[in-house]
């Protein structure tokens, strides 16, 4: 693969490129989700997001939620059509577990009936299915909430100066 660079998303326009990378992709569009909506879902502050890009252009992005139940939660994975299929999709799910495993034990994602072929890559990147939550998005689909995880929270040793999780409470 090209050489690749992670990190924060930087700025409006980077934000913009994002938005538009989801708003013109399925599982979004069969979601109708507008660019407005993805643009406020990606500048979003209770997000991380970390953008991929090769020769300084955005070419995927994930967004992370490190807050909250279920926490260590991958939000949004999405890499441009035109660089899909090359192990991109995988690189950022790794960066995102490298990430998450430093401070939690568990890595948690949702993703749609309609997009088995996420589903499947999920499967092979080691994820489990938790849970199926039916008619949540949309009627007659349900999202699939997948974990991949290290070990019990109550053996994991957290940060002493990160306040508890809701979990950990
Ligand atoms: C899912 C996605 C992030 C994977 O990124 P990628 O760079 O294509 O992934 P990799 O090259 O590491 O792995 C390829 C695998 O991704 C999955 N994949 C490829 N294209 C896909 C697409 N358009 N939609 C969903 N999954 C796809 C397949 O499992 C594929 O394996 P296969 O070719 O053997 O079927 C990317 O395809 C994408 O952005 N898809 C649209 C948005 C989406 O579905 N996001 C996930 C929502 S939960």
């Amino acid at each position: 693969m090209e050489e690749v660079a992670i990190s924060r998303l930087s700025g409006d326009a980077e934000a913009r490129v994002c938005a538009e990378m989801m708003a013109s992709s399925d599982p979004w569009l069969h979601f109708g989700r507008t660019f407005e909506q993805c643009l406020a879902r990606v500048t979003n502050p209770s997000g991380e997001v970390w953008v991929a890009r090769i020769d300084g252009v955005p070419q995927g992005f994930i967004i992370l939620v490190l807050q909250g139940a279920f926490v260590g939660y991958i939000q949004i994975v999405c890499v441009a059509e035109s660089a899909r299929g090359g192990g991109l999709g995988s690189r950022l799910v790794a960066f995102a577990e490298e990430r998450i495993f430093r401070e939690l034990p568990n890595v948690f994602l949702c993703v749609s009936s309609y997009n088995p072929r996420a589903r499947a890559l999920y499967e092979r990147l080691g994820y489990k299915l938790v849970g199926e939550l039916d008619d949540y998005l949309m009627r007659g689909e349900s999202e699939f909430l997948m974990r991949k995880s290290v070990g019990p929270l109550i053996e994991f040793l957290p940060d002493t100066n990160r306040s508890p999780t809701s979990e950990e409470k």
